[in-house]
C-alpha cells in the first residue's frame, strides 16, 4: 500500500509492506521507490519493508532548489516517525546510500546498520563535481537525453542484452522524473560532504554490496574503504556493474536478509 508522511508541508510517499523488524530501502540516482519490486517480493516474507520515494523522485514533490543528503536523511526519519519505528535497518543503492550515510550520523541512535549498496562514504572528487555541473546544464535543456545515457552506464558491459526489459522499466522511472528533481539531487550530491568516519568506527554493521565491473564506482577502491571500517562486511559481485538488485539479483536478496538479521 502506498502512504504518505508529511515533511515540511510536503508528502514523502513510500510503500510499507511485511511484518517483523523494518529494513528501509533508498533508491539512488535518477530512480525511485519501483526500483525495488522484485527485492520486496522476497524480502517483505521475512520482514517489514518500507520503500521511500526521496524528494524530487517518483511521487514525491521537489522541496526547494537543493536536496542535500541531510534533507532527504529528514524526509526518511519523517516517514519513520510517522510510522513509530525506532531502529531500521538502511540499504541505499548508491545516492540512497550517501542518504543512509547522512541518516546515521544525524540518528545514530535509530540506525541498526546500514547495506551501501554499490556506494561509497567519499565525497566527489573535483572531476566529479565538474562533470555533475556540465550535466545540470545539459538537463536544464534536454533531460531525457541526459537520463537515458545514464541508464546505459549502470549496467555491466555485456549485461545490456541479459536485462533489456529491466533497462527500459530504468528509463522509464528515469524519464518520469523531473528536471527538477535531477537538478536538486546532483546539487545535493556535488556538495555532500566525505563521510568516512560514520562508518570506520561505528557501533552499528555495515555491509558493502560491490559490482566488480561498476562503472561509476570503483570496485577496488571501495574494497580498500571497506577494509578500514571495523564492523564491514562485503559481498562481490563479479558479473554485476552499479546495478546488483538487478544484475545479481538472488544474492543480493539473500546476502541482504542475512545482514539485516545479524544487525537485528
Ligand atoms: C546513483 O546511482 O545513485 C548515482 O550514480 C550516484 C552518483 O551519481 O554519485
Amino acid at each position: 500500500m502506498i502512504k504518505s508522511a508529511l515533511f515540511k508541508q510536503t508528502p514523502v510517499y513510500f510503500t510499507d509492506t511485511g511484518k517483523g523488524r523494518t529494513i528501509v530501502l533508498l533508491h539512488g540516482f535518477p530512480e525511485s521507490k519501483e526500483i525495488w519490486s522484485e527485492l520486496i517480493k522476497e524480502c517483505e516474507k521475512k520482514f517489514r519493508i518500507i520503500a521511500i520515494d526521496l524528494p524530487g523522485f517518483g511521487a514525491t514533490p521537489c522541496i526547494g532548489y537543493v536536496h542535500t543528503m541531510e534533507l532527504m536523511a529528514d524526509a526518511v526519519k519523517a516517514v519513520l516517525k510517522s510510522l513509530h519505528l525506532r531502529k531500521v535497518v538502511l540499504a541505499g543503492h548508491s545516492m540512497g546510500g550517501y542518504v543512509a550515510l547522512a541518516f546515521a550520523e544525524k540518528f545514530a541512535e535509530h540506525t541498526k546498520g546500514i547495506c551501501l549498496m554499490h556506494s561509497t562514504p567519499k565525497q566527489d572528487t573535483a572531476q566529479k563535481k565538474a562533470d555533475r555541473k556540465r550535466a545540470i546544464e545539459i538537463v536544464k535543456h534536454n533531460s531525457v537525453h541526459y537520463i537515458s545515457e545514464v541508464i546505459d552506464t549502470l549496467f555491466a558491459p555485456g549485461n545490456e542484452k541479459r536485462f533489456k526489459s529491466e533497462i527500459e522499466k530504468l528509463k522509464a522511472i528515469g524519464k518520469n522524473t523531473s528536471a527538477q528533481g535531477i537538478i536538486n539531487a546532483l546539487e545535493g550530491m556535488m556538495i555532500r560532504p566525505d563521510r568516512t568516519n560514520v562508518i570506520v568506527n561505528s557501533n552499528f554493521p555495515v555491509f558493502f554490496i560491490i559490482g566488480r565491473k561498476d562503472r561509476i564506482l570503483n570496485a577496488d577502491d571501495l574494497l580498500k574503504i571497506s577494509r578500514g571500517c571495523s564492523r564491514a562486511s562485503v559481498c562481490i559481485l563479479e558479473n554485476a556493474g552499479h546495478l546488483g538488485f538487478v544484475e545479481g539479483k538472488q544474492e543480493v536478496i539473500v546476502r541482504l536478509m542475512r545482514f539485516a538479521r545479524r544487525c537485528f
